[in-house]
C-alpha cells in the first residue's frame, strides 16, 4: 500500500518546521553536516497497512544513534537477558550520549545503558557472528526483517566519515577493553559499529520498524513475530528511560511515546499498540535531537493524545 500524503499531518510539519531555525545539523560526523536543515518529514504507519506522511519521506537518513535499539534486540536474542545485562546496565544517565565521566565514577566499569555510546559500544561488541562481514550481515538482515524493506543497505560514504573521526569512540573502546569490557580489537570493533549506524533508509521504513516494537515484536503485515516479546518490551522501556539521552525525562512528561533519535535527525515511534512513526529533520538541538522533530510529535501527541501515562 503506498504511503498517503496526508492533509493534517501537512499543517503540523508546517508549524514544526519553524523550529528548524534554532538547530543545527551534526557536523562531527562529515558527511552528515551536508543535510538541508530546513527538511523535515513524516511518515506514520498503522498495523492495517495505512500509511499516512507529509514531507519529502523518500529521502535516505542514516540510522546512526537509532541503530542502538536494533543492535541491543538482536543480543538480547543472540545472548540472553543475563550475559548483556552483565555487561552494560539499565539506568539513565543525565549525561550526553558520547559522555565519557560517569564510566570512570561507577565500578565496574560497565556503561549505564545501552543507549548512550559507551553502552551502544559494548553491545555492537556483542552481536555474534565469525567475523565483523558476517556480524554486519547478521543485522542488517534484522533490519531488513523489521523494515520489510530487502534494500536497505549502508552508506559507505557515512560509514567512512565516522570512521576516520571517531576519536571519541576509539578512547570509549580503549577505556572499556583496558577494563576488560571490550574483548576484540578496536578498530574491528568501531568498523562494525561506525557500519551499523550508516545503516539507511527512508521515514517509511523507519516507520514499519517502529511498528514491530509498538506491536510487541510482531510485524502486523506477514504475521510474523520478529523478536520476542520480552526483547520488544525492553527495547521500548529504553526508548523511553535514554532513548532521547539526557532529554528523556522532558520528552516523557511532554511526549509519552517510546521513541529513538539518532545525529542524523530521525526519530522512530513505537506508539504501543496503535503505530509506527518515523521522523527525518536534521537540525538538531543541543543535546543532539532533531529539534523540530521532537515539536512535531509534542503537537501530534497533544492533538491525537498519544501520551502513554
Ligand atoms: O557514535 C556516534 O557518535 C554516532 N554514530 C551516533 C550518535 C547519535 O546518533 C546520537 N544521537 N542523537
Amino acid at each position: 500500500m503506498p504511503c498517503q500524503s496526508d492533509i493534517e499531518l501537512k499543517k503540523l510539519v508546517e508549524e514544526a518546521k519553524k523550529f528548524t531555525q534554532y538547530g543545527k545539523v551534526a557536523d562531527y560526523i562529515p558527511e552528515l553536516g551536508k543535510a538541508n536543515p530546513n527538511d523535515l518529514s513524516i511518515a506514520i504507519n498503522y498495523p492495517d497497512g495505512r500509511c499516512f506522511s507529509a514531507g519529502d519521506i523518500e529521502k535516505k537518513i542514516s540510522l546512526q544513534s537509532i541503530s542502538k535499539v536494533i543492535s541491543l534486540a538482536l543480543v538480547l536474542m543472540d545472548r540472553g537477558k543475563d550475559y548483556v545485562f552483565e555487561r552494560v546496565g539499565m539506568e539513565p544517565t543525565g549525561d550526553p550520549f558520547n559522555s565519557i565521566a560517569k564510566l570512570e565514577t561507577t565500578a565496574p566499569a560497565k556503561p549505564l545503558n545501552p543507549m548512550i555510546n559507551a553502552g551502544a559500544l559494548v553491545v555492537t561488541h556483542m552481536i555474534q557472528g565469525e567475523n565483523v562481514e558476517e556480524r554486519f550481515k547478521r543485522l542488517l538482515k534484522f533490519i531488513q526483517d523489521l523494515s520489510g524493506d530487502t534494500t536497505v543497505a549502508y552508506s559507505e560514504n557515512v560509514a567512512r566519515s565516522e570512521f576516520e573521526t571517531a576519536f571519541l569512540n576509539r578512547a570509549l573502546c580503549y577505556f572499556l577493553k583496558q577494563h576488560g569490557i571490550i574483548k576484540e580489537d578496536v578498530e574491528q570493533l568501531l568498523d562494525l559499529y561506525t557500519k551499523q549506524c550508516a545503516i539507511e533508509m527512508n521515514c517509511l521504513d523507519l516507520a514499519r520498524m517502529g511498528i514491530v516494537f509498538a506491536m510487541d515484536g510482531v510485524d502486523p503485515q506477514s504475521g510474523k513475530q520478529i523478536m520476542p516479546v520480552d526483547v520488544a518490551r525492553i527495547c521500548k522501556t529504553f526508548m523511553v528511560t535514554c532513548g532521547m539521552y539526557n532529554a528523556s525525562g522532558e520528552f516523557a512528561i511532554k511526549i509519552g511515546i517510546p521513541a529513538k533519535s539518532g545525529v542524523s535527525g530521525g526519530i522512530m515511534g513505537a506508539v504501543p499498540g496503535k503505530f509506527g512513526i518515523g521522523i527525518f529533520g536534521p537540525a538538531l538541538d543541543e543535546k543532539g535531537n532533531s529539534i523540530a522533530g521532537i515539536k512535531l510529535l509534542e503537537f501530534l501527541s497533544k492533538k491525537y493524545q498519544l501520551s502513554m501515562f
